[in-house]
This record gives C-alpha cells, sequence and structure tokens, in this order.
C-alpha cells in the first residue's frame, strides 16, 4: 500500500536525498525548497511515497499561470531498487487522478528524448501523446512532451502545440530563489487572478487537500 506524504519543512531533507537517488545528475536542491512557499502565481507540491517503512519515490506537480488548464507533472520518480515492480505506474495514477481533482482540463510533462529509454518506455505505456517540443524562441531542442486529457469523458488529447515552457527561465529562476523573484510580481499577480480567476478557487483547492493530506 502506498502511502503519500506532503513534503514540508520537516522532510524537506530527506525528500531532497530522495530527489538525489532518483534524478543523480538532474538533481536541483531548491525546487522542493521552493514549493514549500508555494503560492497562487507559481503552483508547485510535491510529494514523498512511501511504502511499508521505506520512502520509494517522489512526485509533484505545478502549472503555469498563463496555461490554467494543464497541470504538469513535477520530479516524478522511484529510486532505483523499487523500479520494475509497478510502483511507477501507482505513483503516476495517483497524481494524474488529484491534478484531475483539481480541475485541470490536461496532465502533461516534459522530458528529455536522448539517453532516456525507460522513462519514454513508462510514458508510452501510459496511453499518453508524445510530441516533440521545438518552439523557436527556446534553446532546448531534444525534449519530447507527453500528454493526457483529464476529462472524464473526452479521452482526445489537445495538443501542447510548442507553447512556450519556460525551460531555460525555470532553471535560471529556481538558482536564483524563484519565489522571491515571483513574490516581487504582485501587479503581475493581481492581473493573473482577474484573467483567470479559477487559478484562485484552485489554489483554495489545492490547500485544502495540503491540509487533509
Ligand atoms: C520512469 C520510472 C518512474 C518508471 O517507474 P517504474 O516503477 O520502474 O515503472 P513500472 O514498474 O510501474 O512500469 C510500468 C510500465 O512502464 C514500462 N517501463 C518501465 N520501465 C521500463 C524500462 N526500463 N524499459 C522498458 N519499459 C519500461 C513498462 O511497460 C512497464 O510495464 P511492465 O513492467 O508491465 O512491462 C522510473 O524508471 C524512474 O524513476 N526513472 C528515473 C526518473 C525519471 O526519469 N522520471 C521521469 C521524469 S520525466
Amino acid at each position: 500500500m502506498l502511502k503519500f506524504v506532503a513534503v514540508n519543512k520537516e522532510n524537506l531533507t530527506l525528500a531532497q536525498e530522495i530527489q538525489k537517488k532518483v534524478f543523480p545528475k538532474e538533481y536541483q536542491n531548491d525546487t522542493l525548497q521552493n514549493s514549500l512557499n508555494s503560492s497562487p502565481e507559481y503552483l508547485s507540491q510535491f510529494w514523498l511515497v512511501k511504502v511499508g517503512k521505506k520512502f520509494i519515490g517522489l512526485t509533484g506537480i505545478y502549472y503555469y499561470p498563463q496555461y490554467p488548464k494543464d497541470a504538469w507533472l513535477n520530479w516524478f520518480g522511484v529510486i532505483p531498487e523499487f523500479r520494475r515492480k509497478g510502483f511507477g505506474r501507482k505513483i503516476f495514477n495517483r497524481t494524474y487522478a488529484y491534478a484531475r481533482r483539481l480541475g485541470f482540463k490536461n496532465f502533461r510533462l516534459y522530458t528529455d528524448l536522448k539517453d532516456n529509454a525507460a522513462t519514454l518506455a513508462f510514458y508510452k505505456s501510459r496511453g499518453m501523446k508524445e510530441e516533440r517540443y521545438s518552439p523557436n524562441q527556446d534553446d532546448f531542442t531534444d525534449i519530447v512532451i507527453f500528454s493526457k486529457s483529464c476529462h472524464p469523458f473526452k479521452r482526445k488529447i489537445v495538443s501542447w502545440g510548442n507553447k512556450y515552457l519556460y525551460i531555460q527561465e525555470q532553471l535560471l529562476l529556481s538558482q536564483n530563489d524563484m519565489l522571491n523573484c515571483v513574490k516581487k510580481k504582485v501587479r503581475l499577480s493581481i492581473l493573473i487572478f482577474l484573467k483567470h480567476p479559477s487559478i484562485f478557487l484552485r489554489f483554495c483547492r489545492m490547500s485544502f487537500f495540503r491540509k487533509k493530506s
């Protein structure tokens, strides 16, 4: 039986250790820490995943305020010794179900195309739609996006269509404390709320679920 434990101040170091085990090459120290102060402008939430007494993986979601219909899977993975036992599938399904409960229309993720066979095979096995990401303004060309509909009946998947993903900016901002940067953009936040009031509602729902977990 899998248990999901929200990442918080008390278990942050443990969560970072698990993140490092799952992603030894891409590990970034501050993403999880930033999520602790998640705000409506940049919503981000993570969970440690436990089987019995052992922590075996990590998962998370975030979204871009300018693309409010789409939830993105974040730092999802299983530590090497627990792979190929069906845990990835279960963790993925629970994270997807959570995104649906929050009212998102699409569930997406992006990942590397090169040297990533197991991960690509995993997402293909989940019946996700695959598309290359290659917008003119982004340097990250070896990226593939996988998408899944969150609608209970309409399973047709809406393509991402090369909208800009801010990958470079995310990396830079996460190195320089993304939240501090975002918090300064108060005017931007007000504009976002006026344009997309559903974001505020979603944030409230998310905070509610977070308190319950
Ligand atoms: C991708 C990952 C989460 C899969 O987790 P997992 O627990 O091994 O996956 P599961 O055991 O649930 O596998 C489900 C299906 O995915 C496919 N799959 C998973 N790993 C595979 C591999 N190495 N080769 C081929 N297919 C694979 C299979 O179809 C598998 O079903 P099967 O075992 O019945 O054949 C795991 O490999 C991982 O953590 N990788 C490193 C982190 C990462 O890349 N995360 C994704 C970031 S975008």
